[in-house]
């Protein structure tokens, strides 16, 4: 028998509530029904940004809407401040790129989250920085980054904004747009979401609106001021991923009912439980300081192969977890627990590792991982 399961940072396991309606047969965008789920789907939205704003919704990846809060808030001549310490936070120095934005990369060891003063000095000594963009939850190190105290220096600059690739942070921790002071807030389906991919969202505070009125960069499918026009009809601009739009006030109103504080400590607790487990089996974190409650990153012990093991865990137990990319790759694997995963399922998860690092002929002492997450989800 074969039973699939997955614990990577997105795509990640849905709720068969979003499935079955996900299955419904398809309906027109431009019917009343559909407008009636799009009214609704807003007003979810706007609970989970933590925002009376609107939220923007495109049918692409994370990346769509990434690219549109670059092109839709820089014009031609601004300068961008970009935190680099994964993955996605060189996605922002590429896509700024790509647009002919000059960018001041502040380059983070992997791993580590980066520390607000560097941030802080950089618009000091070069006030034509327009938009400072960086990660919430880097996915690539398992990093959370210090969002509320950037936003605070942000908060300063009348002509700069905070712009946070919140992918694998909205849902998950706490973001409090509109509190915080947080300029534009991007985030994807295939993740706390609990959709497949295929959604992409933008949340603009009034100052970004403001940088969206004189943006002058090219901009065509993602274009911010079209978006929201169509949106207070209840509307998208062209063809939306419709049985997505079903599958997102579903997954919405799974949200809503459990409530945004129990959907965060939910999140902590099994990112704790998922620490303590892998600490306790003598294994080390890969972002001890400032881990993100999305995604758990550890380090494979020496002499082990990351690659093996990802592999193994899906030969043997049907799961994916998620390798180490880059300068990553081999040395660490990521297990997810963002979005619809519940107190066992870490512990099915941690119980496969110890199994496979037994295997693989690291010592310890099976067992000790399940029974550390145990005593961290039984407090
Ligand atoms: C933090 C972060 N940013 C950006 C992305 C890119 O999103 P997508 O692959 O949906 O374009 C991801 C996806 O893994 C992510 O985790």
């Amino acid at each position: 028998m074969e039973k699939k399961y997955l614990f990577s940072p997105g795509p990640t396991m849905l709720p068969p509530e979003v499935l079955l309606k996900m299955a419904e047969p398809i309906m027109h965008h431009r019917e009343p029904e559909f407008e009636k789920i799009f009214a609704e789907i807003r007003e979810g939205l706007k609970y989970l940004f933590q925002t009376k704003n609107e939220v923007l919704i495109f049918s692409s990846s994370g990346t769509g809407a990434m690219e549109g809060a670059v092109s839709n808030i820089l014009s031609k001549g601004d300068k961008a401040l970009v935190v680099r310490g994964g993955k996605f936070g060189e996605r922002w120095g590429e896509i700024c790129k790509a647009y002919g934005i000059e960018f001041i990369p502040i380059d983070v060891e992997w791993g580590r989250a980066v520390d607000p003063r560097r941030i802080e000095e950089a618009l000091k000594s070069d006030p034509s920085i327009r938009g400072v963009y960086t990660q919430a939850s880097e996915t690539s190190t398992g990093v959370k980054h210090p969002i509320q105290e950037i936003a605070e220096i942000v908060k300063r600059y009348e002509n700069t904004v905070i712009v946070v690739d919140a992918i694998t942070g909205i849902g998950v921790f706490d973001l409090p747009m509109d509190q915080w002071g947080l300029d534009v807030v991007v985030s994807g389906s295939q993740k706390a979401l609990m959709l497949p991919p295929g959604l992409s969202f933008v949340a603009l505070s009034d100052k970004a609106w403001k940088f969206v009125e004189r943006s002058n960069l090219p901009k065509f499918y993602f274009d911010f001021k079209k978006e929201l026009r169509s949106a207070q009809k209840n509307q998208n601009s062209f063809t939306p991923a419709i049985s997505l739009f079903v599958g997102l006030r579903e997954s919405l109103k799974l949200i809503q009912q459990e409530g945004l504080e129990a959907v965060f400590s939910r999140h902590e607790k099994l990112a704790e439980a998922t620490r303590a487990a892998v600490k306790a089996m003598g294994l080390e974190l890969y972002a001890p300081n400032s881990p993100s409650n999305a995604v758990t990153a550890v380090k494979v012990p020496e002499g082990i192969s990351g690659g093996k093991l990802k592999n193994l865990f899906f030969e043997k137990f049907g799961i994916t977890v998620a390798g180490g990319q880059d300068q990553a790759k081999g040395k660490i694997i990521r297990i997810a627990h963002l979005g619809y995963y519940e107190r066992l399922d870490m512990v099915m998860v941690i119980s496969a590792l110890e199994m496979l690092l037994k295997e693989m002929g690291h010592a310890f002492e099976l067992g000790t991982g399940v029974r550390a997450a145990e005593v961290v989800l039984m407090e």
